[in-house]
């Protein structure tokens, strides 16, 4: 391998300034040059590449963001703007990349690697969402989760004060792992989450039992991509049914929950799969996501990492209803 690229694409998450650090230092470990491309594919179409060393990667582990930054690029789905990145690939000898996010970014990939199969592409996954299938953790989601929970813990002491029913959206547009997990975290009456059919009536019927019990206060966790709509909407559609035990609120946590300093075990699961990455390239290895399954490292083929989505846990989601008191 004559030169490594890295990029970082898609929504940002906390945890891939870690990663982009194992990979810089592990490539040069092995006597491998690497390449920063910002701003993902648009960079690389844009040919906006800068030398990395150990040095640009010092003290950034600890750092929400991405010090490459992050893209959504349409240019890239079309033939001429991937001709266009190939073209500047070459141009740099760069024939290695570990491509840093989620799923559009390893539809990306796929696509790529077909077409130009002399560059291989090894991913990362990095998404708050933690959506995807062949890892148990993608970078962000930790960090993520403990935002949310932090925000929904201070959000319960108000509603108690208050005699107040919140509604809380959290991201997730296809995705409710992070809505489950902080639900479950801060014991809220009900959590709603894309992958399963939100009953209006039944959450109706949930939030007077707790009323009835003499909570003083009750907390639906909403995922953004909620069936039912986001907080606001079901927050409606609750009044609609006459439901005034409580004083309704909503509060949409938003992008709060992509920034700020990685937990512990973000930056060490990044940096993890980041020396995975670059030995794989190193091993004449392509077309795969690198995860972590069962502590383990695990590689998936791109085109079965973007295939479907990572499942939600049945047990999970039973769970956070018994521990709620209300089924
Ligand atoms: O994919 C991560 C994510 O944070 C989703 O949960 C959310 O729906 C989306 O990105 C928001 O994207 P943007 O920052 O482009 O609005």
């Amino acid at each position: 391998m004559r030169k490594i690229g890295v990029f970082t694409s898609g929504g940002d998450a906390p945890g891939m300034n870690a990663c982009i650090r194992s990979v810089v230092r592990t490539a040069i470990f092995h006597n491998t040059e690497i390449m920063g491309i910002l701003r993902g594919y648009q960079g690389m179409i844009e040919s906006d590449f800068i030398p990395l060393n150990n040095h640009s990667v010092s003290n950034i582990i600890h750092l929400g963001g991405t010090i490459l930054r992050s893209a959504r690029s349409q240019e890239f789905r079309t033939v001429e703007g991937r001709a266009a990145a190939y073209a500047n690939l070459k141009a740099h000898n760069i024939d290695g990349i570990v491509a840093i996010g989620g799923d559009g970014t390893f539809t990306g990939a796929r696509i790529f690697q077909q077409e130009y199969p002399d560059i291989s592409m090894v991913g990362c996954p990095g998404t708050i969402d933690n959506d995807l299938v062949g890892t148990d953790y993608t970078i962000g989601y930790d960090t993520a989760i403990n935002t949310a929970m932090d925000a929904i813990d201070k959000i319960k002491d108000t509603a108690n004060a208050h005699d107040r029913l919140f509604f809380v959206e959290v991201m997730g547009r296809d995705a409710g792992f992070i809505a489950l997990t902080s639900g479950i975290a801060t014991g809220a009456e009900a959590v709603l989450v894309p992958e399963s059919k939100t009953q209006l009536d039944k959450l109706v019927a949930t939030l007077e039992k707790g009323y009835q019990q003499k909570k003083t206060s009750s907390i639906v966790v909403v995922a953004e991509g909620d069936d039912a709509g986001g907080a606001f909407r079901i927050a409606e559609a609750v009044k609609e049914r006459c439901f005034n035990r409580y004083e309704i609120k909503v509060t949409v946590l938003g992008h709060i929950q992509r920034g700020g300093r990685p937990t512990c075990m973000e930056r060490v699961r990044a940096s993890q799969m980041g020396v995975a990455a670059v030995k794989s390239l190193l091993a004449k290895e392509s077309g795969h996501m690198i995860g972590i399954v069962n502590q383990r490292i695990a590689k998936t083929p791109f085109e079965e990492a973007i295939k479907g989505h990572q499942t939600i846990d049945a047990g999970m989601q039973e769970m956070a209803s018994i521990l709620s008191a209300l089924a």
